[in-house]
């Protein structure tokens, strides 16, 4: 029998734990994000991170800009470094043409750093400190733990180098001692590399790629691609369908990673607000 990881249920449940935990803080943690330009996408995401801080009990404090110089969004980021009562910061990709991405992440102070994409977190992922981890490799640690509660030892596959998924995945599996291989688009014959891992992680970026005789016979497959199909459905990078029965456990798209990604973000203010 395949376990359905049921990211959109486990969300839910860290939800209710964290509105708990707010419930019993001194004041509201507060979390502000900046959006910058038009992206579509980017404002359905900043809309529901929004909902969802607010549904938990977390102040929300949205800074929308159609264009910003580099110079001003760096003083907003200094202003928001020194603000006590904000203690997490999320700048929305991607940024516009112009903007110096690294530049800005590196701006934001590492401790309100709720994204964990600033290097002295990344850095600090790898060397095992406790430190911000970004929110979908840390949902997706949450998901696989559902199906199995020891990774020791196991082969864990990750497909995609980002920073934003891939390397923070891989270091997290590691921290467990899982054994890790990196793939990407360069990688050799994948289907073959994938046949050997317990753990599978497609963050790939293009829909249905992951077929039945890619994995491995009770694999944990965790599938963090979003694609939109010409029939407006949307779908994963894994093809769902085909893979369920080989595996022991998968997390469908929608409902699965995306959750979990927006838990995580409120996890990781609360931790930010509470490790002050
Ligand atoms: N754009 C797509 N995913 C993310 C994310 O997790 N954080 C931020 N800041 N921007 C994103």
């Amino acid at each position: 029998m395949t376990l359905l990881l049921n990211g959109f249920e486990l969300a839910k449940q860290c939800r209710l734990e964290l509105a708990e935990k707010i419930k019993k803080l001194p004041r509201r943690p507060k979390l502000a994000v900046l959006l910058i330009g038009n992206d579509p996408a980017s404002a359905v995401y900043v809309k529901n991170k929004e909902k969802a801080a607010n549904e938990v009990g977390i102040q929300s404090e949205i800074h929308r800009f159609d264009t910003i110089s580099q110079n001003d969004l760096l003083a907003l980021i200094h202003k928001l470094n020194t603000d006590d009562t904000v203690d997490g910061i999320l700048v929305q990709l991607p940024l516009p043409a112009g903007l110096d991405e690294k530049e800005i992440l590196q701006a934001i102070n590492p401790e309100k750093d709720v994204d964990g994409f600033h290097p002295v977190n990344l850095g600090k992922l790898m060397i095992g400190e406790n430190t911000p981890v970004a929110c979908t490799p840390k949902g997706c640690m949450k998901l696989i733990h559902q199906a199995k509660e020891d990774l020791t030892g196991l082969n864990a596959v990750v497909i995609g180098r980002s920073v934003i998924v891939g390397k923070p995945m891989a270091q997290l599996l590691l921290r467990e001692n899982c054994t890790v291989t990196m793939a990407h688009s360069k990688t050799r014959n994948l289907p073959e590399l994938c046949r050997h891992a317990d753990i599978l992680i497609a963050a790939i970026g293009k829909p249905k790629t992951v077929k039945a005789d890619w994995i491995k016979e009770n694999a944990i497959v965790i599938d963090v691609g979003i694609n939109r199909l010409e029939n407006g459905k949307l779908c994963g990078d894994v093809d769902f369908d085909d893979c369920f029965d080989k595996c022991a456990a998968i997390t469908p798209v929608p409902k699965g990673v995306g959750p979990m990604t927006i838990a995580m973000l409120l996890e990781n203010t609360v931790e930010a607000y509470c490790s002050k």
